[in-house]
């Protein structure tokens, strides 16, 4: 590995915004002298008061000393003139995302670096082997990705394009780690790690809209208290703007190649003709009016609970569940598909990514309930379930009556295939399954990335080997089959492990 650039190396930031502002604190406080430069006048003493600022919360809330914020400040040094960071050994752009633009500011700066000083992009759509063809030394050209807001965001993606020294790459993860980063080493792709594997989180969820399976505050909860996702992908597109949320979609479809499962979905390219764009214009999927209460999430009313419950299909993800229920007095029963169950008894089980209606007829059971998928089902708040067209009220009430003795919200979806959290949380395995297939990232960079980038709760590739992956598998062929859609079509490395019976983290 190569080592980290020595604090005595100069640092150029170029791009005063929100992301270069951040970017310019964050090296700063690593302990480096920060030039920053913006081509509109004014903008980088602009940045240079939001650092100082930002920097004074911190001493205000007992983060960071104020001789310390005063040190960091002083190591941040405006720049009019590019010649003025000619010294630099790293120069970090995030400048107007146009590749144009780009393009040329690195003919500019190559006129003015030494031949070592290593160019640093922090594009978050742009190709790095397209943004380097022309520049003198193409192999100093890598992409450092940061987050929004950059001084707080734990990770960086650094990604390699066909140029790309690998002695670059390394010593610009070595550098990120040394500035208190996670860094993660990915191959020049569309939306890299983050953004791609993160698109099923609101495909799925607009697609469960678009088929009228729950309203937004239901699909939400589900992944908040169910899933354990800090946001519901409805409110998360709404305080990250439609408009902008669609952008990244469809840029990622193009660059895809127009693969469907890409495909930015029909009812948000309404909303933001609407201009329903989110928080931003007062409306998305939710009101955003000052003392206007929310809507809620779909509960049943209480039931009363049934005296067993008889699970049957994939029993292992359900062993906690299992045990709670017990815990709260409720007998568990375990059979096989083909074992009779007493009349007017519910079986039930955990989706396969079949509706409850196709289950109920190919098991033999009128009365089929089926359950969406926890994070952990001995600690969830909420609990998403469905029945089959033929289930009658009596046996699905004394389930929701038992799962509420159990402690659980229980929230009704309509029986679409492989449910919500189920769904979701497959979709997201799959693409982070193809991430590593392609040789973008290894299975452990696509997590640390998932987990620091987006704060999800586990990393979609642990979480597949949690459920096992040939469950995954089995549940996206299962939504092929349903959609008929090559949206769903299995990863050839998760296929992979569905037949040898081995785990992405070994
Ligand atoms: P921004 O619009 O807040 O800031 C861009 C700054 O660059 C402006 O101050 C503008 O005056 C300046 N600028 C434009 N052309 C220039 C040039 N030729 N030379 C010098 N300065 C120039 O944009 P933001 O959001 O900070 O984004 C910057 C880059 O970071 C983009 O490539 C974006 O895709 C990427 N990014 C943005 C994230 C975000 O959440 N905003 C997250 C990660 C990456």
């Amino acid at each position: 590995m190569k080592d980290a650039l020595p604090r005595s190396a100069k640092v150029a930031v170029i791009g005063a915004g929100t992301m270069g502002t951040g970017i310019a604190q964050v090296a700063a406080s690593a302990g480096h002298a920060v030039y920053l430069h913006d081509a509109f006048p004014g903008a980088c003493e602009r940045g240079k008061k939001a650092i100082e600022k930002d920097l004074a919360a911190l001493v205000s809330r007992g983060k960071l000393a104020a001789d310390e914020a005063a040190a960091i400040a002083a190591r941040v040094h405006p720049i009019h003139k590019l010649h003025a960071a000619a010294d630099s050994a790293l120069v970090i752009e995030a400048i107007v995302e146009d590749e144009e633009a780009k393009r040329t500011l690195y003919g500019a700066l190559e006129a003015e670096v030494a031949s070592g000083c290593i160019i640093a992009t922090n594009t978050s759509s742009l190709s790095i082997t397209a943004l380097a063809r022309g520049m003198k030394h193409p192999e100093r050209l890598v992409g450092m990705h940061f987050f929004n807001p950059a001084p707080r965001m734990a990770l960086v993606e650094v990604v390699s394009g066909l140029f790309t020294s690998p002695e670059v790459a390394a010593q610009v993860a070595a550098t990120a780690n040394a500035w208190g980063k996670t860094s993660v080493q990915v191959k020049s792709t569309p939306g890299f790690i983050v953004n791609r594997v993160a698109r099923p989180f609101y495909g799925e969820a607009l697609r469960l809209l678009a088929e009228q399976a729950a309203d937004p505050a239901t699909l939400d909860a589900l992944l908040r208290d169910s899933a354990m996702f800090r946001m519901g992908p409805c409110e998360l597109m709404d305080m990250i703007g439609l408009d902008v949320n669609l952008a990244v979609t469809t840029s990622l479809f193009q660059a895809m190649g127009y693969d469907r499962r890409y495909a930015p979905s029909l009812l948000q390219q309404e909303l933001v003709r609407a201009g329903r764009l989110g928080r931003k214009s007062g409306e998305g999927f939710y009101r955003y009016v000052d003392g206007e209460a929310g809507p809620t999430a779909a509960v049943e009313p209480t039931a009363e609970a049934a005296e067993s419950i008889t699970l049957t299909g994939e029993l292992a993800p359900l062993q906690a569940l299992a045990a709670r229920l017990k815990n709260a007095g409720i007998g568990v029963k375990q059979v096989a598909r083909s074992d009779p169950v007493e009349p007017g008894v519910a079986r039930v089980a955990l989706s396969d990514g079949r509706s409850a209606t196709r289950r109920a007829v190919e098991e033999h059971g009128q009365d089929f309930v089926l359950l969406d998928l926890c994070l952990d089902y001995a600690k969830a708040v909420r609990i998403g379930v469905t029945r089959a067209a033929q289930c009658r009220d009596e046996p699905y009430r004394a389930v929701v009556g038992a799962l509420q003795k159990a402690g659980f919200a229980v929230t009704p979806v309509a029986d679409v295939a492989g449910l919500v959290v189920l769904r979701t949380v497959a979709m997201l395995a799959n693409e982070a399954a193809d991430v590593v297939a392609q040789g973008i990232g290894s299975a452990a960079d696509v997590d640390t990335a998932m987990r620091l980038g987006t704060n999800y709760p586990q990393g979609p590739l642990a979480w597949a080997d949690q459920l096992g992956p040939a469950l995954v598998a089995r549940v996206l062929a299962n939504l092929q089959a349903h959609y008929g859609e090559d949206r769903y079509r299995i990863s050839p490395a998760l296929n992979r492990l569905r037949w040898s019976g081995g785990k992405f983290h070994a």
